[in-house]
């Protein structure tokens, strides 16, 4: 029995050994290495956003209301040092979203999801300095429970997650910066996460997570339209981002459910219409969970995005970072790259391209995670780097 073990083990690395220099003559190895950074520990590491212009980026731990500020070497980018700071009336003012200001350069806006507060706060010039509470806005009722913040244009957006106390229904929230009085709240579906401008036509898009749902609305009229994502495709949309030039719209991502996700994200241009693209690979792509996205587009390398797969609601779907491709015409993917995580069953939670590494957190694993690589530009292999297909064999 053992013998036999022992021959097939043989057999194997003899069948690895050949495999290994056929590939050591036509491709060489790429750069990709990833470093994990412990931060405190918590169950909750969540959202998470570069102080613009800085070197400093703001994590979030909800539970236990902890904003830790995070430096990072000003040249290989490489968190050095922490500090940790207590946001809201206690540990249980659940701090949630975090989203850079625009109309006030260098301020933040964090919210607390337990108190339904949003707050604009000056990071301050260094480590050590704490956090200091420029404008607090509280959310209206029948609101309740601030979770993302966004900024855009000249107002500040939360999805309310939590169920009104006073209705039983979720709502999408939105004030002037500059007027205070002007507040709307938009009733939508269970629950509001991600809220972006698609570019062309202003309209604002909502990404409703268990209800599997975008919503649609138009500010000047206030009117709201819902575009339930089919089923057949996946569902629970979670993540999305606002793209620019040949990738221009908004770009959604669907995380599945708890028998595993579809590898499945989307598109919404001016038309209004939703498009889909699945990932393909069978190991790691479809069966994908992708709660977050990033833009990795590059003027040498076209249009592409980073995709985040998580074991937040399946550990049937990896932990992993996905940077696709597209086609000149942004119709068809061209290429998938996978970058599986160190630490599996971590949950990850957000990405984040910064200069020229990436940043991933890992919700359930209180870390934040570094890809690095040789290049300069985020996402922009040397041609000599780049992973096609070609490279990957199929599991036996
Ligand atoms: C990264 O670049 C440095 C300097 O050019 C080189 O010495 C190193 O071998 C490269 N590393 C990888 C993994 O390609
Ligand atoms: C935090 O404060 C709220 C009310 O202000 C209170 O209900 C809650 O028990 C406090 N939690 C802790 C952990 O102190
Ligand atoms: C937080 O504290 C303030 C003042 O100390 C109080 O007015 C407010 O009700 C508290 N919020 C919560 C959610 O307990
Ligand atoms: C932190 O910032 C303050 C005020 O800007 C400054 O006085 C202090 O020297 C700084 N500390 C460090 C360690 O840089
Ligand atoms: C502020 O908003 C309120 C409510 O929308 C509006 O009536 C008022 O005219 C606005 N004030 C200014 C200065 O724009
Ligand atoms: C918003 O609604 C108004 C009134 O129906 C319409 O004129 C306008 O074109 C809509 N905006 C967009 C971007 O569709
Ligand atoms: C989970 O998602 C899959 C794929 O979309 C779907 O077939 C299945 O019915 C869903 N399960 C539940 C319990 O909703
Ligand atoms: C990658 O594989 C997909 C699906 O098999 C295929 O459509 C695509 O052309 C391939 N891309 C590259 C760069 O080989």
């Amino acid at each position: 029995m053992l013998s036999h073990i022992f021959k097939s083990f043989v057999v194997a690395l003899a069948v690895g050994a050949t495999t290994a220099s056929a590939q050591n003559s036509a491709n060489s190895l790429v750069s990709r290495r990833l470093t994990e950074y412990l931060m405190p520990v918590a169950t909750e590491t969540h959202e998470f956003a570069r102080v613009p212009n800085t070197n400093f980026v703001l994590l979030t731990q909800m539970s236990d209301s902890e904003l830790i500020k995070i430096e990072l070497d000003a040249t290989t980018e490489e968190p050095i040092a922490f500090q940790s700071f207590p946001m809201g009336n206690n540990s249980s003012s659940q701090l949630h979203g975090v989203w850079p200001s625009t109309v006030y350069p260098g301020k933040m806006w964090l919210s607390l999801q337990a108190e339904n507060k949003l707050l604009l706060v000056d990071p301050g010039q260094n480590l050590t300095t704490e956090p200091t509470i420029i404008k607090t806005i509280d959310i209206p009722a029948p609101g309740n429970g601030p979770h993302c913040v966004f900024e855009i244009g000249n107002r500040v957006w939360a999805g309310l997650k939590v169920a009104s106390k006073q209705t039983g229904q979720f709502y999408v929230f939105s004030a002037d910066i500059s007027n205070s009085t002007d507040q709307k709240l938009y009733q939508c579906l269970n629950s509001p996460v991600f809220i972006k401008e698609e570019p062309t036509t202003g309209l604002i898009y909502v990404t409703q997570d268990t209800d599997s749902s975008i919503m649609r609305i138009n500010v000047t009229t206030g009117e709201t339209t819902q575009l339930p994502i089919p089923p057949s495709v996946g569902n629970n949309a979670v993540g999305m981002i606002s793209a620019y030039g040949p990738m221009s719209g908004v770009w959604f991502t669907l995380a599945g459910n708890a028998t595993g996700g579809t590898g499945t994200f989307g598109h919404i241009g001016s038309t209004g219409e939703m498009e889909f693209f699945q990932l393909k690979h069978p190991m790691l792509g479809s069966n994908a969970g992708l709660l977050h996205i990033a833009d990795a587009s590059s003027v040498a390398g076209g249009p592409a995005l980073w995709l985040l797969s998580t074991s937040l609601l399946s550990t049937n779907s990896p932990d992993a970072l996905i940077r696709v491709t597209f086609d000149a015409g942004v119709t068809a993917v061209s290429g998938e790259e996978y970058i599986s995580m160190l630490t599996q069953n971590a949950m990850v939670h957000r990405v984040l391209p910064l200069d020229k590494t990436v940043l991933v957190s890992e919700l359930h694993t209180f870390t934040l995670a570094q890809l690095t690589y040789n290049n300069t530009i985020a996402g922009q292999w040397l041609p000599a780097e780049s992973v096609s297909n070609a490279t990957y064999t199929q599991a036996g």
